[in-house]
């Protein structure tokens, strides 16, 4: 049994959602030789840090006393081999998770993430010292959910040439046009159940305003077609002026109205989809159509948001790290 050492960072929905999902897989993760022990959880309260492995169970009922070691030092000098970084970041700084990051590949961990503004602030910086420190950087999660879309576009595709992607990664607000299509309710009502259910950012406006969409964007043009963008280069509208007249209308025309990224067009933006298009997905699901020249179109299609669902590429993430351990 191969024992492999854990720092969570963020204990919020997402970090939570793992700490359940540790705990549902322990056995059959054990029993594919893989014994994955907590040995730090940091929050913006505090840490707890614990050599035999954090109670997790305990952790999850009750209201923990956090200690007072800071993330860095967490970070730095607790014993461990990957940090499963999973705060929520701010667009245009990447804080803090930029920094959870570079603490971590600086002291020889390697790093799983689902946060993805550090990644659209600095991925050529991160990417780069990972790689300088012989360490892994895996970011799964952060491009829709439990899809493995990353690495099945990038390494199951390989003999490819991805000619663009289109994508529905946000679903926060594919929940919310699906229930106006559906119920001609309003935004505002959709929003607090997606809230309700763990699907929108902390911050609800990077979900309405596209941001989160053009983060991912950013980080599929990055990794799978290898074509560096800005965040700042994109052209953006989010789903603030969509109307629930406007999804009628649409709706009554043979269309759905879906916020689409078009990765190569480095455009987010409402878009008329026919109802019987592959990207015309309902409820909270996430979408991804890639354009090959071998293997024509392909639609991934899945969950894209919520915490048991991303725990799905965490743990992906975290197994193929441990494989190089
Ligand atoms: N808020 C995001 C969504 C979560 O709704 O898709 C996953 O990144």
């Amino acid at each position: 049994l191969k024992e492999v050492k854990l720092i969570i960072v963020g204990f919020g929905v997402i970090g939570r959602g793992l700490a359940n999902t540790l705990l549902d897989k322990r056995s059959h993760l054990r029993s594919q030789g893989l014994d994955l022990k907590v040995a730090g959880v940091c929050e913006a309260q505090g840490s707890i840090v614990s050599d035999s492995g954090v109670d997790l169970k305990r952790l999850l009922s009750s209201k923990p006393r956090w200690g007072r070691a800071k993330t860095q030092d967490v970070i730095r000098d607790t014993e461990a081999d990957i940090v499963v970084e999973l705060t929520p970041g701010n667009i245009k700084t990447g804080e803090p998770g930029l920094s959870h990051m570079v603490w971590a590949l600086n002291s020889g961990k390697h790093v799983v993430s689902s946060n993805k503004s550090p990644l659209v602030v600095a991925y050529d910086k991160l990417l780069g010292l990972a790689g300088k420190n012989n360490l892994s950087l895996k970011f799964e999660a952060t491009v829709a959910g439990a899809i493995p879309v990353l690495e099945t576009l990038k390494r199951e595709l390989r003999a490819n040439k991805a000619q663009n992607i289109y994508g529905i990664l946000n679903g926060t607000t594919n929940y919310i046009l699906s229930k106006m299509a559906e119920e001609g309710v309003d935004y505002h009502a959709a929003l607090a159940e997606a809230q309700s259910m763990g699907y929108a950012e902390s911050d609800p406006k990077y979900d309405i305003m596209g941001v989160d969409t053009g983060a991912k964007l950013t980080i599929l043009s990055n990794y799978v077609l290898g074509e560096p963008v800005k965040f700042s280069e994109l052209t953006i509208e989010g789903i603030e002026r969509v109307t629930p007249e406007a999804v009628h209308l649409a709706g009554h025309y043979g269309y759905a109205i879906k916020l689409v990224a078009d990765v190569r067009g480095k455009t987010v933006a409402p878009t008329l989809i026919p109802k019987d298009h592959p990207l015309n997905i309902p409820g909270n699901l996430n979408a991804v159509l890639v354009e090959t020249d071998l293997a024509g179109d392909l639609t991934l299609i899945g969950a894209g948001a919520g915490p048991r669902e991303t725990s799905s590429a965490l743990l992906q993430d975290i197994i193929e790290t441990s494989k190089q351990l």
